[in-house]
């Protein structure tokens, strides 16, 4: 796990680095989003017997270049794999270990063009996934305004379709469903 330890340093260098042009959620997204999908992504790994190293390793790096610039910039997902592929190096990974973290668990992650595959890219969504609800995502959401357009009947319809996609696509395990179906069902009432 040295590697993993290496990645996780760089990583936190990156976003404690005060970068004027990184997202402005990341004040709270550092340690309340990507620290806790890491977390996840380790539990879920272990009863699944996925590989927990690179799951994690994924689940760090899947939002990085909010780190450095802000997430409604078209080059943004370009730019997550761009420097998830020279982190993961620069930490010790090999190319076979970065190449399928970066295809298979990051680019995944967001269940929407591709879906993962493999058992650490369904793990690495599901944690994503389950820490939107086990968290107070949603309402950071609201308060940084990510809807679509600054109408509230327009980002309420947003804000459920997101829920519906994380609960009904990125969740690919049904004991993770179960825990979170009460926050679903919760938050569900609040955006309805
Ligand atoms: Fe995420």
């Amino acid at each position: 796990m040295q590697k993993l330890n290496t990645l996780r340093k760089n990583i936190e260098t990156l976003y404690t680095a005060n970068n004027p042009e990184a997202d402005v959620w990341i004040d709270w997204s550092y340690k309340n989003h990507v620290l806790v999908v890491a977390d996840h992504t380790e539990r879920i790994a272990t009863i699944q017997h996925a590989n927990v190293e690179l799951a994690v390793a994924g689940a760090l790096l899947h939002d990085i270049a909010d780190a450095v610039m802000a997430r409604r910039d078209p080059k943004h997902e370009a730019r997550s794999l761009a420097l998830a592929d020279e982190l993961l190096q620069k930490s010790g990974f090999s190319k076979d270990e970065t190449t399928f973290i970066v295809n298979e668990i990051i680019k995944p992650h967001s269940c929407k063009e591709i879906m993962p595959t493999t058992p650490e890219g369904k793990v690495m969504a599901t944690a994503d996934g389950a820490a939107h609800f086990l968290t107070d995502f949603y309402p950071l959401f609201c308060w940084r305004h990510y809807g679509p357009e600054d109408n509230y009947r327009v980002f309420k319809t947003w804000m459920l379709s997101k829920m519906e996609k994380d609960f009904n696509k990125k969740l690919f395990f049904d004991d993770v469903k179960q825990e979170v179906l009460p926050r679903y069902e919760a938050l569900k009432l609040v955006f309805s």
